[in-house]
């Protein structure tokens, strides 16, 4: 590992996995990857050498590991595999990840999450070629499953009995399940009132001591960081660099879906800018690999009540963050703090993204949008689609350019939201919000679909069928 910004490479991480010298965040590097261009030409990509580097990779023979192709092949062989880890779409690309030893590996078959088309929110939008990557569809239903096997497992390996984490409820639910599989103990805190019942249920069922504290996420977060110092337990929000290792592979597993043709733009969601990170850094690690040829721009898109990255790249050119106070009903990402955002802002930069804000009302809306393809999301999903419509706007993506869109967390993780988006009462005492303007009320209205409360009798439903068919009505 080594620091962000200072550089120094730290024998061992600390508790809170930050710089002993400067206080940044430390990062995987891997100066064994050997990409010298050998008399055959081919590439050859070795392992090996230099303290805190994987000494080989993760167990692979030295022959599968020659060149893109072969490891391109290699993953794609895997998926006919028996084996647990083969079977997992994160350490199925073991290769390009810190060494763990097999016997701690935690997996739960993570990954493997599909790619879809959305033919009408390409149209809502014009950009024929949208694809969604639907990271919901996975174990506990958000991408967080494949940061965690890997960082839980890393936790099993360093041998700790408990793990924790600050977290707007997906994080939560995910380490909790991963805990209860590697039969460690996990400690949650969450902000008392500000995550959905679907997340909180689950880090109960998979036996977290779940603290709700009376603050927000930035306060959970203050406080786990003081007790990570004090108590054996190991930190497993996203500044531990195991996390992010993890959560690359959903843009190896992307790129392979894509036979390897980068797509022009990825959109991802902004909360704590752990996940934007992961995605970045697999992707230069890729180029430089030469498994792909060039890079895609990510932009990320953050709530306008929850902004705060935004606001470092627009109002002070990236140079700093100022925290804030965030307020939306995404509440995934109701975050004013951002633990990732420099290497977040490396990875716009070298990819050429950009970073939009979207309203409460245009996330509701592409919410609904993404359910009408028959996909679905939770809120904080939503602001992709949402952004995009922002991008073509200011022209940074164009109609022939092909899109995926990062689609974070499972439909029903917030069911609440959607229920009350239909019955149009999502925005009541929501001042956040604010007063949608005509055009939205209107594109709210044709969206919400509430249900019908009917007698029990055969007319009533066929009368309610014969005016769903009626002109105009495209049910
Ligand atoms: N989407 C969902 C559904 C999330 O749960 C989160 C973050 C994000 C997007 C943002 O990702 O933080 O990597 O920028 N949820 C965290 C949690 C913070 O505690 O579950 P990020």
């Amino acid at each position: 590992m080594r620091c962000i910004s200072c550089g120094v490479t730290p024998n061992s991480a600390g508790q809170d996995f930050r710089c002993t010298a400067c206080g940044d965040l430390l990062e995987f590097f891997f100066p064994g990857w050997n990409l010298g261009t050998p008399a055959s030409g081919q590439h050859s990509l070795r392992a090996g050498g230099g303290p805190g580097v994987p000494a080989r990779l993760n167990g692979q023979d030295a022959r599968s590991s020659t060149d893109p192709a072969a490891l391109k092949s290699l993953w794609l062989n895997r998926r006919t595999s028996r084996d647990a880890l083969d079977q997992s779409g994160v350490w199925r690309f073991r290769e390009l990840l810190p060494h763990i030893s097999e016997e701690h590996a935690i997996t739960l078959r993570e990954g493997n999450t599909p790619l879809y088309r959305l033919p009408r929110c390409a149209r809502a939008t014009g950009v024929e070629n949208l694809h969604a990557k639907h990271q919901g569809m996975n174990p506990t239903a958000s991408f967080k499953d494949t940061g965690m096997t890997f960082a839980a497992s890393a936790a099993h390996q360093g041998g700790f009995r408990w793990v924790a984490c600050a977290s707007t409820g997906n994080t939560s639910a995910s380490m909790a399940a991963y805990a209860a599989r590697g039969n460690m103990h996990s400690l949650v805190l969450i902000p008392e009132g500000k995550i959905s019942w679907g997340k909180l249920s689950q880090a109960l069922d998979y036996g977290a001591l779940t603290c709700q504290l009376r603050t927000d996420f930035d306060g959970c977060v203050r406080i786990l960081n003081d007790l990570v110092r004090q108590k054996p337990v190991y930190l497993l929000n996203s500044v531990n660099p195991y996390r992010i290792e993890g959560q690359k592979t959903s843009a190896i597993e992307l790129l392979e879906q894509l036979a390897w043709e980068p797509p022009d733009h990825i959109i991802v969601p902004g909360g704590n800018l752990g996940n934007s990170s992961a995605i970045g850094k697999a992707l230069l690690e890729m180029r430089e690999l030469k498994l792909i040829s060039r890079l895609p721009k990510l932009s990320i898109i953050q709530a306008k009540g929850a902004n705060p990255f935004y606001r470092c790249v627009r109002d002070f050119g990236g140079k700093k963050l100022e925290p804030m106070t965030a307020d939306t009903l995404a509440t995934a990402i109701q975050i004013g703090n951002p633990a990732s955002w420099k290497k977040a802002l490396r990875v716009l930069q070298a990819t050429g993204g950009e970073v939009e804000q979207v309203t409460e009302v245009e996330i509701a809306i592409a919410k609904a949008e993404i359910g009408a393809d028959g996909i679905g999301c939770e809120p904080a999903s939503a602001v992709t689609l949402a952004g995009l419509k922002k991008l073509r706007r200011s022209g940074l993506v164009k109609a022939s350019e092909s899109v995926v869109l990062i689609l974070t967390g499972h439909a029903l993780k917030d069911p609440d939201f959607t229920i009350k988006f239909h019955r149009g009462d999502l925005f009541a005492g929501a001042p956040v919000a604010g007063t949608p303007d005509e055009t939205e009320v209107a594109q709210a209205k044709h969206l919400q679909r509430a249900p019908v409360v009917l007698d029990a009798n055969l007319g009533a439903v066929i009368a309610a069928l014969d005016a769903a068919e009626r002109p105009g009505d495209d049910h």
